[in-house]
């Protein structure tokens, strides 16, 4: 048995093909690109994603025979809106899970489910600006004679997954970012789509994450190289499905992705109340598990802007090795790494970036460095939520293209005080999590927790209690820097609207 997992990623689709033994047997990444029309917009147009798919499918299926594969498994971009007419045909480009244009709409949709506690009674959720739900009320509002077409209201992984199978469908933890769905009950909130003027039939049919939502048709099979009848099971949102890919599923145990955006992860055995709704409590891909978690729409991205726009002609290397020789605390330089506005622990679009500290004794080796750490403490940040909900932090599993930086894990195991660890798969992201997820609901691993087993630790770190103190202190004046900015932030971000 080989499972094959495909992730529509932001940057990119990946493909990968698993054993039945956890190893790795071909992996291939098609990248793309992303539009930003207006200063605060992303789309991206999903016909990227199926030649995304198409060529990385192709390329794996080199090493595996299509013959082979015994399901397959999605994973995708949340919050991606992909609207999409009764025959099928994509209407406009999707939105995506960055896009900041919908401030007005998430906000009426929380007054028309009565205010912000009636609304986490429904869905245990905030209607945060990246959310699905204020994207589609969005498009009634602005687009209304295109809107007037859409039959289907789909996720990113789910349209590969009609293109797959022909099937129209969703599963419980994209179906949560929709910020239309109860996480308490693993449904559509009807009480809360009552409430809103766009029909709710446009929300697909949902289902668990390891359900077999369709096999591949003869059409696709063509396309794809697949073999006709391949079952594709459900899958799972990307931040969601690639705790799996870490190994976390169970309480306690952290994970933190450094990619383009951070995600500090955990799993939860009941949908803990999301108290002020500032986290996002989500079903996960087990019938009896659900997720916690915080995103950050600046984490690894920042250090590319960092890059780019100061010090093009250093390498990314080169940016580790100079922050590797400053002290823990950048000699009093701290870093908001508000680029493009923040989710979690501020819901604000009009949240900015920051140095604050600089002297001039300080060079790009600190501005790195704080940086660096500055991205820990916005996980640490979000973690103090997750703290005030009783969840621990015996553990951390560190992913994403940040956690291959030795210095850039140590940062967080001395700042949360616990080991951090990374494992084998992680690396591989949510096509990895979705392969393991095609295994379980083919029999390979008989639950979610005993495919967790194939994520073994590859590396792990101890906390050191002398730069714990310099973190602890700095994160200090970190957490009071947001609170202080923000009437700040607000007049920049207004008058550089006018300009
Ligand atoms: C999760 C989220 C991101 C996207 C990007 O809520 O917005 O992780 O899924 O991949």
């Amino acid at each position: 048995m080989a499972f094959l997992g495909i992730d529509i990623g932001t940057s990119g689709c990946k493909a990968l093909v698993l054993s039945d033994t956890g190893e790795v047997l071909a992996t291939h990444t098609a990248t793309y690109g992303m539009d930003q029309p207006h200063p605060g917009w992303t789309e991206q147009d999903p016909a990227l994603w199926i030649e995304g798919a198409r060529q990385s499918v192709a390329q794996v299926l080199q090493t595996v025979p299509a013959d082979d594969i015994t399901a397959v498994g999605l994973s995708g971009q949340m919050h991606g809106f992909t609207p999409v007419d009764a025959k099928g045909a994509v209407l406009r480009p999707a939105i995506l899970w960055n896009d900041q244009r919908n401030a007005a709409e998430a906000r009426d949709i929380v007054e028309l489910a009565g205010g912000a506690d009636a609304l986490l009674a429904l869905t245990n959720n905030q209607m945060l600006v990246g959310y699905t739900g204020g994207k589609i009320l969005w498009m009634q509002r602005h687009e209304p004679e295109l809107f007037d077409k859409v039959r289907h209201a789909l996720n990113p992984k789910d349209y590969l997954r009609f293109v797959l199978t022909g099937e129209i469908a969703t599963e419980v933890s994209d179906a949560s970012g929709t910020g239309l769905f109860d996480v308490r009950s693993r449904t559509w909130c009807a009480p809360l789509l009552d409430k809103l003027p766009f029909d709710a039939d446009i929300l697909p049919p949902c289902y668990e994450s390891a359900y077999v939502s369709g096999t591949v048709t003869a059409k696709s099979a063509e396309l794809f190289g697949l073999k006709v009848g391949t079952p594709v099971i459900g899958g799972g949102g990307d931040s969601v499905i690639q705790t799996l890919g870490s190994g976390v599923a169970e309480p306690g145990v952290l994970q933190t992705t450094i990619g383009t955006g951070g995600i500090l992860a955990t799993a939860l055995t009941a949908p803990e109340d999301n108290t002020g709704g500032r986290l996002q409590v989500f079903c996960n891909v087990a019938p009896d598990l659900w997720h916690g978690m915080g995103v950050s729409l600046n984490s690894g991205g920042a250090l590319g802007w960092l890059r780019k726009t100061v010090c093009p002609d250093l390498s990314f290397d080169d940016m580790m090795q100079g922050a590797g020789e400053v002290p823990a605390g950048a000699e009093g330089l701290v870093f908001l790494p508000y680029l493009n506005g923040e989710r979690c622990p501020h819901s604000d679009p009009s949240a900015r970036g920051a140095f604050i500290g600089l002297t001039a004794r300080h060079d790009i080796r600190h501005m790195t460095r704080a940086l660096m750490e500055g991205i820990v403490y916005a996980f640490y940040d979000i973690y103090g939520l997750m703290a005030q909900m009783g969840i621990a932090s015996d553990l951390i599993k560190a992913s994403g293209g940040g956690a291959r930086s030795d210095l850039w894990r140590q940062i967080q195991a001395d700042l949360f005080d616990c080991p951090v660890v990374t494992t084998k798969g992680a690396a591989e992201g949510g096509a990895f999590g979705a392969a393991l997820l095609a295994g379980v609901s083919k029999g390979a691993w008989a639950t979610v927790n005993e495919a967790a087993q194939c994520c073994t630790d590859l590396t792990r770190q101890e906390p050191a209690a002398a730069t714990q103190r310099t973190y602890r202190a700095t994160f200090d004046v970190y957490a009071d820097l947001y609170p202080a900015l923000q009437p700040s932030f607000a007049a920049l971000n207004q008058l550089g609207a006018r300009s």
